[in-house]
């Protein structure tokens, strides 16, 4: 099979388009014929071998791409919960060999079963930002019906679904983004918006009882202004795990008995059925993504690297049918 590998860390340019042995899946997992592949900043910090955390668990040669979505084509021997041909969607094991490629084995249980109503490309650039939104909102940032949230770069990747699941919840969603986004976020459900740029969102959203930092944003002085609209006993949860507290920001959370979270993005397949129903329902709409061949994902990453694209990226492997 063909699968995008890189022996070496570095530039776009160490990712090769190579021809490999299909894999096998394990007792407990799936082995998933791709039909198209999200791509995800993560994927660029994996293939730069930036992040020495991330590089002590990898293991090179390796297959970059955590967010796919195409069929079922084999079943371990424990595996009870899909069939061979099913639709599927999810996020591959990590570490282990990602999606860049024609086939991929995972976990069955990080994959669920994609959303009738939408196409594989569309799908395939769900798993990992939607499920990043979802964990940081509901695993940790425990969000409930009516509770305020304030959700930091809600125009991007992962914001736009934290707004809209946030809404699905009955949540009130304040929202932070540049102007241009803010017709956009108004159509998704945001019940305010804040201009990053030009004003003090600390000044205006009164006091709410979570913070999600979703923005690319790494700044403990901003993190301070969120805690500093929390309520007494709230959550800050940020997804920029890369990124810890300081001592500043853990005294503010304390004096105010709240919590603050590094989320890491979980994969469960009952989340993803939980998305599949609401894309299903219309009650949130899916982000299309800007499609390129396997054969070009170095040029994927250089668009990203250089800023040169906005909205979501992804490959696409089998054309839909
Ligand atoms: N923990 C995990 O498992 C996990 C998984 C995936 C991603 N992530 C992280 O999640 C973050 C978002 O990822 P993404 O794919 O959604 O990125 P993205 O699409 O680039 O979105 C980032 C958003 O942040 C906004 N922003 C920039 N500065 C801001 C500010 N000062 N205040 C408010 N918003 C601001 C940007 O707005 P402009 O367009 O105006 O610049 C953009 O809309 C990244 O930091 C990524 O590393 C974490």
């Amino acid at each position: 099979m063909k699968a995008i590998r890189i022996g070496e860390y570095g530039g776009p340019e160490v990712m090769e388009l190579r021809e490999m042995d299909r894999p096998v899946p394990r007792a407990d997992e799936i082995l998933v014929k791709v039909y198209a592949s999200g791509i995800n900043p993560v994927d660029l910090v994996v293939r730069s071998g930036s992040s020495a955390a991330l590089n002590y668990d990898l293991t090179l040669p390796m297959t970059i791409g955590w967010e796919t979505a195409g069929t079922v084509e084999e079943l371990g021997s424990d595996v009870t919960e899909f069939q061979k041909g099913d639709a599927v969607y999810g996020v591959p094991s990590f570490p282990g060999d990602g999606s860049y490629a024609e086939y991929v084995v995972a976990k069955a249980s990080r994959f669920g079963l994609k959303p009738k109503n939408i196409g594989f490309n569309d799908a395939s650039g769900i798993p990992l930002v939607a499920l990043t939104a979802w964990t940081a909102m509901f695993e940790f940032g425990k969000l409930k019906e009516g509770q305020r949230i304030l959700i930091q770069g809600a125009a991007g990747n992962v914001g736009a679904y934290a707004v809209q699941f946030a809404k699905s919840k009955g949540a009130y969603v304040i929202a932070t983004a540049a102007a241009e986004s803010f017709d956009y976020l108004k159509e998704i459900g945001a019940d305010e918006m804040i201009d990053y740029k030009s004003r003090k969102f600390e000044e205006l959203v009164g006091v709410v009882d979570i913070v999600l930092e979703v923005s690319s944003v790494r700044d403990n002085d901003e993190r301070l202004k969120s805690v500093k609209v929390l309520r007494e006993n709230g959550i800050l949860v940020s997804v920029n795990t890369d990124f810890a507290f300081n001592d500043a920001v853990l005294r503010a959370l304390d004096r105010k008995n709240a919590t603050g979270e590094l989320a890491a993005n979980q994969s469960r397949k009952e989340w993803l059925e939980e998305i599949a129903e609401l894309v299903e329902a219309g009650k949130v709409k899916v982000l299309r993504a800007k499609m390129f061949a396997l054969k070009d994902a170095v040029e994927t990453h250089t668009l990203l690297e250089n800023k040169s694209a906005s909205g979501k990226l992804a490959l696409q492997i089998i054309e839909e049918y």
